[in-house]
Formats: C-alpha cells, sequence, structure tokens
C-alpha cells in the first residue's frame, strides 16, 4: 500500500485560460508515464500523469470540482500524493528515434518522456494536436527539452489545420521512428494506433479511465471487458 506524502507548491505557471502547471518542492522518483493520485482533504482524490519527477511536477486542466482546487492552491500550499503509479512507457536504450503524439494535458507525461530520452541519445520528436492555439501547451517546455516539435490545430490558428494524425503522417514519410508514444484523448489514441498498425511501427498508447482506488484492487478502471485495469496494468500499454 503507498502511503499520501505531502507535497508543497513551490511554483505555479500558468499555461493557458484554463491550464496550469504546478511544480512542488519535493522529488518524485518515476517513470515516465506513471502517475500519482493526488488527495485535497475535504474535496476529492484524482489521478494525474507525472509531468516531471524531480521536482513532482503537474499540469492540471480546470474542468470540475477538484481541477479547480488544485488551481486555488497558493504558494506554500499543499497537496497530498500516492505514488508514483502504475506502468509507464518502455523505450528500449537501442531506440534511435521516438515520435511522440499528444492532444490536450496528455502533452504532460510526454514532456517528461521527451527529456529521459533526448538524455539517453535519442532524436525526439513530438506531434501536439489541439482545438485551437490557445489550447496548444508546453511548446517551448519540449523544444528546450531538445525535441522538434510539430503542431495541428482543429481550427487552424496554429500550425497544420486539421486532426493531429495529419502531422504525424507526415513525421513518419520524413524519418520513420523506432516508436510511437501517444496520449491524449481515446479517438486520437485509437487514430494513432491504426496509423501504427498501417505503417508496421511499434507503439506505446496511454489511456485513461475513471479512477478509484489506483491499486488494482476496486475494479472501477477495467477498459470495457478486456479485465485490463488502467491503473495497475496501465496506464501506457503496448511496446
Ligand atoms: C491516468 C490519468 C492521468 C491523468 N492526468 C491528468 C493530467 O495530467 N492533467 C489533468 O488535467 N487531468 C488529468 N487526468 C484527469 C484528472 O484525473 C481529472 O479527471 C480531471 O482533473 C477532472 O477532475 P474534476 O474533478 O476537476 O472534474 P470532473 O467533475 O471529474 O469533470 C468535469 C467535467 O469535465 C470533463 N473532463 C474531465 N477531464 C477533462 C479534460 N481534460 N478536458 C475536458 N473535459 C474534461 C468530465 O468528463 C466532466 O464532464 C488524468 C486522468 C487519468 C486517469
Ligand atoms: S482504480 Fe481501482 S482497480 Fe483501478
Amino acid at each position: 500500500m503507498t502511503l499520501h506524502r505531502p507535497f508543497t507548491v513551490s511554483q505555479i505557471r500558468v499555461e493557458n485560460a484554463r491550464t496550469r502547471t504546478l511544480v512542488f518542492r519535493e522529488p518524485l522518483p518515476a517513470q515516465p508515464g506513471q502517475f500519482i493520485m493526488a488527495w485535497l482533504p475535504g474535496v476529492d482524490e484524482k489521478p494525474y500523469s507525472i509531468a516531471n519527477a524531480e521536482p513532482l511536477t503537474l499540469t492540471v486542466a480546470a474542468v470540475g470540482p477538484f481541477s479547480e482546487a488544485l488551481h486555488r492552491l497558493d504558494m506554500g500550499g499543499r497537496v497530498w500524493v500516492r505514488g508514483p503509479l502504475g506502468q509507464g512507457f518502455h523505450v528500449a536504450p537501442a531506440a534511435e528515434r521516438l515520435l511522440l503524439v499528444g492532444g490536450g494535458y496528455g502533452v504532460a507525461p510526454l514532456l517528461f518522456l521527451a527529456r529521459e530520452a533526448v538524455t539517453q541519445g535519442c532524436a525526439v520528436e513530438v506531434c501536439i494536436g489541439a482545438r485551437t492555439a490557445e489550447d496548444v501547451l508546453l511548446v517551448s517546455d519540449f523544444a528546450a527539452a531538445g525535441a522538434t516539435v510539430r503542431i495541428a490545430t482543429e481550427d487552424g490558428s496554429l500550425g497544420v489545420p486539421g486532426l493531429v494524425t495529419a502531422t504525424v503522417e507526415a513525421a513518419i514519410a520524413t524519418a520513420r521512428p523506432d516508436m510511437v508514444c501517444a496520449c491524449g484523448p481515446a479517438p486520437m489514441l485509437e487514430a494513432v494506433a491504426q496509423l501504427c498498425a498501417d505503417h508496421k511501427l511499434p507503439c506505446q498508447l496511454s489511456w485513461e479511465a475513471h479512477l478509484r482506488c489506483g491499486l488494482g484492487l476496486c475494479g472501477s478502471c477495467e477498459l470495457p471487458d478486456s479485465g485490463w485495469l488502467v491503473c495497475r496494468d496501465g496506464p501506457v500499454a503496448g511496446g
């Protein structure tokens, strides 16, 4: 059983109108793709991807009561954290070229992965998809990490107009990757899986579900009729 530990907010970055990055004072050694359960006593407990481990960093979109409570935290505010939990991305040491595909706050765990992979000598390219330019997250962080960035927006306000899959096709045509890793909404993951199958490329996909225990005990996060638990067997599948 993983116990809760208090983490203290040491930096708050406003990414866009509804997304903030919380940097905590404390480190949490973890693998890219793993997640934590964040607990605010009296509010709720919810899962968040680890955007950076040392120090622990979370990128949070305010969409409901819990995420809005996280946004209300000031410097010095405390969150009780369980983790790291789940199975992260696995990039073989021999991998030379990695293609990352992110939608929405799905880019958060990919930034952690990009940093680790670049450090290991991997060439990293990231395709970021969003509805509008305002929704495109962490571009300068990926660039600072040494990754090449392609952007697609549904309204055409930044990068290639349309879905992120167009940029994935272009990236594969330019330089075939050894591995594709993706995190974002389920329809995006399904489209990426199809593209990888078409191009015979291995892929790892990070799935979301309704998590409660985060420990493989309650069954609430099972992908439909699969026995596959997002919190225990994932969130990352494939490889
Ligand atoms: C493994 C895992 C990793 C996650 N990582 C992150 C992360 O890094 N950052 C993050 O912000 N969230 C992440 N989430 C989602 C997070 O756990 C919460 O579900 C989310 O913050 C909403 O909780 P809430 O109580 O504020 O709103 P809720 O009351 O749960 O949701 C309010 C409404 O918004 C919808 N909704 C939920 N999430 C989103 C969204 N992102 N965009 C648009 N609508 C949404 C819900 O369907 C609902 O209709 C992750 C979830 C999982 C399972
Ligand atoms: S959240 Fe309880 S089994 Fe996954």
